[in-house]
């Protein structure tokens, strides 16, 4: 990428000069994704790996929650999100205090909480969940009736999966909540033998029509894995992409949305956070300490 040549360079020196590493999420453009990042995946696996992170400093190329989550597992480093503007709008969909009124509804019913969400909302909930592990949280909590919070599409599809009971929230992914059967329908037609992978963001209507439905990096495993001649992913733009690089034998069709929050990330913006220290996120010592404890026992599920 001869035009991102020079952002590139001074990236990795200024990674260098101050100790920092780059997290990067799947969505974010493969300038980003292939030619800066130290460390790439879906929203668990950056979780997981930022609480490992010892160099001084996070550059976390995402949306503000995921920022926000590495600052909760790793307090001791400055944590920065280039671009304070890169929110979601599952995040805004919900509040604390909407957290605190669902408890009065269904008193002793345990609150999970996507973590796309702000970590006000964490500290309300008694456990958060992935995409990538869902159905495990939920499972793990033994009990025959949960809340879970903020996707409504999330939550259905992983009803489906499951006999617990599940009471939803009306929140949406403005990227996924695009998608319809008539798209999947559409597509099968125009491509005969297509294999469809959709994020479970994306209504149960498409989950239903699709070969498969799983996180960021589950799909990007299934094509590692499975190698189909020819495979959609129903998500985010970039995630083809940045996924195809590395097959160059498989066709990938490209129906997608932009994620405007994750196009927000841009390797000058980078650049800028790394000789600027900005944009630091922090997160108030109360509501850390509520939060934090949500995010760590998702992470001691298996
Ligand atoms: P994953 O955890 O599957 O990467 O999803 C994050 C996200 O924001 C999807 O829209
Ligand atoms: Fe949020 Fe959807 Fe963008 Fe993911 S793709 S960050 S869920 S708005």
């Amino acid at each position: 990428w001869p035009a991102f040549a020079d952002d590139i360079e001074a990236i990795l020196e200024l990674k260098r000069a101050r100790n920092a590493v780059i997290l990067a999420h799947n969505y974010q453009t493969p300038e980003i994704f292939h030619c800066v990042s130290d460390i790439v995946g879906d929203s668990l696996s950056l979780a997981r790996e930022a609480m490992e992170v010892e160099a001084d400093t996070i550059v976390l190329a995402g949306v503000h929650f995921m920022a926000e989550t590495a600052k909760l597992l790793n307090p001791g480093k400055t944590v920065l999100i280039p671009d304070e503007r890169a929110g979601c709008s599952l995040a805004e969909s919900i509040t604390a205090n909407d957290v605190r009124a669902l408890r009065e509804r269904y008193p002793g019913v345990p609150v999970v909480t996507y973590v796309n969400t702000s970590a006000a909302v964490k500290a309300e909930s008694d456990i958060c969940c992935t995409s990538g592990n869902a159905r495990a949280v939920i499972e793990s909590l033994g009990v025959p009736r949960v809340i879970m919070i903020p996707d409504e599409f999330l939550a259905q599809n992983v009803a489906r999966e499951t006999g617990v009971e599940i009471i939803t929230w009306k929140g949406h992914c403005e990227v996924h909540e695009l998608f319809d059967r008539a798209d999947i329908a559409e597509l099968r037609e125009a491509y005969p033998g297509v294999t469809v992978l959709a994020h479970p963001e994306c209504p149960p209507e498409v989950v239903e029509v699709s070969d498969f439905a799983g996180s960021t990096a589950a799909m990007s495993a299934y094509v590692s894995e499975r190698k189909p001649a020819r495979v959609a992913l129903i998500t985010e733009c970039s995630m083809s992409d940045n996924v195809a690089v590395d097959h160059p034998d498989v066709e990938f069709v490209r129906p997608c949305n932009l994620c405007p929050h994750m196009k927000r990330i841009t390797l000058a913006g980078i650049r800028k956070a790394l000789e600027e220290n900005r944009y630091e996120v922090t997160v108030a010592p109360e509501l850390a300490v509520r939060a934090r404890r949500a995010v760590e026992r998702m992470l001691a599920v298996r």
